[in-house]
Formats: structure tokens, C-alpha cells, sequence
């Protein structure tokens, strides 16, 4: 069709979106051009930052490869990816969720490990942690036979595959929940890391005048034919960045209670301080669905 202004232009493209046969299509797209027609013009977006803009993007997409994502950094940087998660968690935003991003960390087919078990596979400086577990249902229920992966960044920061001095799969494990809905295990504490700031998203960061770094944290995955896939992590209540997380994924109900010891250890072989965790997470009803790994 033949534009007759700038006001005819949002129209034009929404008329012709109104004839894509897809429904879910139809509807995301009319809102997305109407949001962003809306947005150029309240902003009144000049050529210049227009084109910088679409540089910019197409940055995002040449700083990606098979192991690192930039859009999905830019975004947990633009708090996007935790509106999503609690959108669509907690009785789709309604109540408190222990669901939480999945990060670019998770890895399949970590060892399996019985309940109480190290995940510390190879020398790993730090304070011992001792992690105790349940997942219930929605009706308080113990939930058995729940898998759970665990992954989590040594107290350097680092993950493993990150790490030349870490074993493969070091501060990873599966376990399954008990009758009891249970499950547990030994590790050592987790610090907070920086995100990576050498591409495009680094450029955003620094042009807010922000830190980089995440709290540390522990991460979980819970899977269990019936229940809604749950993607968890939980924050360490003594880190200095747990109010000023780069990602926003900090929520009240994810700061764990990480509680400090300077006795005997649930493990002889553990002197000076130590750390336990006990946390109660529930599932919803739902389907069951992994996500897509994001590193091999
Ligand atoms: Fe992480």
C-alpha cells in the first residue's frame, strides 16, 4: 500500500499482519509493531540512533557462538528474561515462585549421585556446604522420584567448564528425591562471577555505570513427569551483590538461609567454618520439558 504519512504507517503493517493465519503470530507481532511504532515516536528516535540501534543488534548476534549467547545476556540485562520467568511461574505471576532463569551454565547428563554425596570432584578450595532439600506439591506433599540437577561456580567464580583446574562435570550432579521428597548434598560454597562484558552487553553495562557480577548462587533443575518443569536458583544471603545482581534475578524468595558454622561438621574430615542450606521447593502441575543445554 501507498503511505501517506507517518501517522498511516502502523495501519498499513497491522492490516497486513491481520491476514497471517497463525492466531499466536498474529497477535504477537500486532502488539510488538505497535509498541515499537509507539516507542519511536514518543522517544522521537533519530536516523543516527536508529542505525546505531540495528548495529547494535546485529553485534548481539555476531558475539553469539555454540557456547555463549549474547542475546540472552542482553536479556537478563534488560530484566526481560526474569519478567518471562515470573510470568509464567507461580500460578502464572500470582504467587511466590522458586522458579529462576536458567543461566548459560546447565549441562546434560551430570554424574548421578546419591543423596548426601560430594559433588566436589576434584581439589576445590572453600568452605564445605552441606545442602539439604525437599520438593513438595502444591498441597505441601512430598514429591518422590523428582531428578534434580545441580550445577554450580567454585568459590573462584568459576564453573568447571570454565576452569583448566576443575575436573569435568567438578561442582555438578543428579539426584533423585526419597519418599520423603528429599535429597542432598556436599559441595562447597558458591561465589559470585562477573558476566562476560567484551561484547555489546558490556558496552551497556558500562554505559549505566554498573558492576558486571552476579551473587553467588546455587542452580537447580527439577524434572518430573506431571510437574512443571522447575529451574531454580538460590542466592547466598551474605553476598555484598544480592540487591544489585547485572541479570535481576534475585527475588525475596530465592535468597537462601546459608547458615554459618565454626563447629563439628556433618563430615570428620571438615574443620573451621562450614556452611549448611536447607530450602523447600514446590512444583506446579504442568507439563514436564527440558530446556535446550545450552553448552555441549
Ligand atoms: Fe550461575
Amino acid at each position: 500500500m501507498i503511505i501517506d504519512g507517518q501517522e498511516s504507517v502502523t495501519p498499513a503493517v497491522l492490516a497486513e499482519l491481520k491476514r497471517a493465519p497463525d492466531a499466536r503470530l498474529r497477535e504477537i507481532m500486532s502488539a510488538l509493531v505497535r509498541h515499537l511504532h509507539d516507542f519511536a515516536r514518543e522517544v522521537r528516535l533519530t536516523e543516527a540512533e536508529f542505525e546505531r540501534a540495528c548495529a547494535y543488534i546485529a553485534a548481539l548476534g555476531h558475539k553469539t557462538t555454540a557456547s555463549h549467547n549474547e542475546v540472552v545476556l542482553m536479556a537478563g540485562s534488560l530484566g526481560f528474561s526474569t519478567l518471562i520467568c515470573l510470568l509464567n511461574n507461580g500460578n502464572n505471576g500470582q504467587t511466590e515462585t522458586a522458579a529462576n532463569m536458567l543461566g548459560p551454565f546447565w549441562r546434560l547428563n551430570a554424574p548421578h549421585t546419591e543423596n548426601g554425596g560430594s559433588i566436589v570432584r576434584s581439589p576445590t578450595p572453600g568452605p564445605a556446604l552441606f545442602m539439604n532439600g525437599e520438593v513438595r506439591d502444591q498441597a505441601g506433599r512430598p514429591i518422590e522420584g523428582v531428578e534434580i540437577d545441580v550445577w554450580h561456580s567454585s568459590p573462584e567464580g568459576f564453573y568447571e567448564n570454565q576452569d583448566d583446574k576443575q575436573a569435568d562435570m567438578n561442582l555438578r550432579g543428579k539426584f533423585v528425591t526419597d519418599k520423603d521428597g528429599r535429597f542432598g548434598f556436599r559441595s562447597v560454597k558458591p561465589a559470585g562471577y562477573p558476566i562476560p562484558i567484551d561484547g555489546p552487553v558490556g558496552e551497556f553495562i558500562r554505559a549505566q555505570g554498573r558492576h558486571h557480577y552476579r551473587p553467588a548462587h546455587l542452580h537447580f533443575l527439577f524434572y518430573m513427569p506431571g510437574f512443571k518443569t522447575l529451574i531454580s536458583q538460590v542466592y547466598v544471603n551474605d553476598d555484598p551483590r544480592l540487591d544489585s545482581d547485572v541479570q535481576f534475578g534475585v527475588t525475596r524468595a530465592l535468597v537462601g538461609n546459608y547458615v554459618r558454622h565454626n563447629g563439628p561438621a556433618p563430615a570428620a574430615d571438615v574443620k573451621g567454618e562450614w556452611y549448611s542450606l536447607d530450602y523447600r521447593f514446590v512444583m506446579e502441575p504442568g507439563k514436564e520439558r527440558l530446556p535446550r543445554a545450552p553448552i555441549q
